[in-house]
């Protein structure tokens, strides 16, 4: 695949907008793979108008639910009945009432501990790509969709913390969180989330602004290493958007 640093930035007028520009380049990613496809999906906020338009009347039946299996690039460590974990809220906005069980891949939070459900998702994504290495040739996601926190985080890659530096493991448990919710966390690492043909990010509203403009500014922070191998998408709407960027 190509090398790193094929960032794009995409702003569109508001929050509905953006959740139709995201729906539509997870169809077309869908769209470019005619056998198994894997898609990373991420928790926080922003993404949850995006997974009600999938599970929508006329983009429902658009998607070949038997061919795409979901994952999650980040867990709370809290219980799948608990509003907090980010699977959960998935399923129930838009992957239970489509998708065939055993093409949900959640993070299990019922385990000793973040290390421990750390461990069996490395595994099951080890299984599923059929190799413990990863080939830039061939990406373990067709997709991988991400959000910022106010602290440049992305999934739950905190900056100073050492799972934002981790280059071996695939998936690590985060003892502590840095922002809200104050949750133990397991995560994706940044090699494993870059393995994909594209990592498209979310950010509306005003609250964004700021850190927009840290990260897309080229700050050292976790959501601006965030990159694929393929290519690079901030999907952000105007409000988000930061007045260093210039006009649209
Ligand atoms: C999590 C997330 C996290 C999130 C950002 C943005 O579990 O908290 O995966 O990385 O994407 O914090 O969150 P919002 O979308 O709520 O702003």
């Amino acid at each position: 695949m190509a090398s790193r640093d094929h960032r794009k930035i995409l702003t569109v007028a508001d929050p509905a907008a953006l959740a139709n520009a995201a729906a539509e380049r997870v169809l077309a990613r869908i769209d470019a793979n005619s056998g198994r496809i894997a898609i990373c999906l991420t928790g926080g906020s922003s993404p949850k108008q995006l997974y009600q338009l999938l599970g929508s009347e006329g983009y429902h039946d658009r998607i070949p639910w038997h061919r795409v299996h979901w994952f999650i690039g980040d867990e709370r460590f809290v219980a799948t009945s608990n509003p907090l974990n980010n699977m959960a809220m998935a399923r129930s906005t838009f992957l239970d009432a489509h998708a065939p069980p055993s093409n949900i891949h959640p993070i299990a939070t019922d385990t000793a501990g973040p290390d421990e459900s750390a461990r069996q998702y490395e595994q099951e994504l080890k299984s599923f790509y059929g190799a413990g290495r990863l080939d830039d040739a061939r990406p373990l996601f067709d997709l991988v969709l991400l959000g910022v926190g106010p602290d440049g985080h992305a999934a739950s890659l905190f900056p100073g913390y050492p799972a934002a530096d981790e280059t071996e493991r695939w998936v690590v448990g985060v003892p502590q969180a840095n922002v809200e919710p104050f949750v133990p966390r397991v995560s994706l690492t940044l090699p494993v989330l870059a393995s994909c043909r594209e990592m498209l990010f979310e950010a509306a509203g005003a609250g964004k602004r700021a850190i927009l403009s840290r990260v897309l500014g080229g700050e050292n922070l976790p959501a601006g290493r965030a990159q694929s191998m393929g290519e690079t998408v901030w999907l952000i709407d105007s409000a988000a958007r930061p007045e260093s960027l210039g006009g649209n």
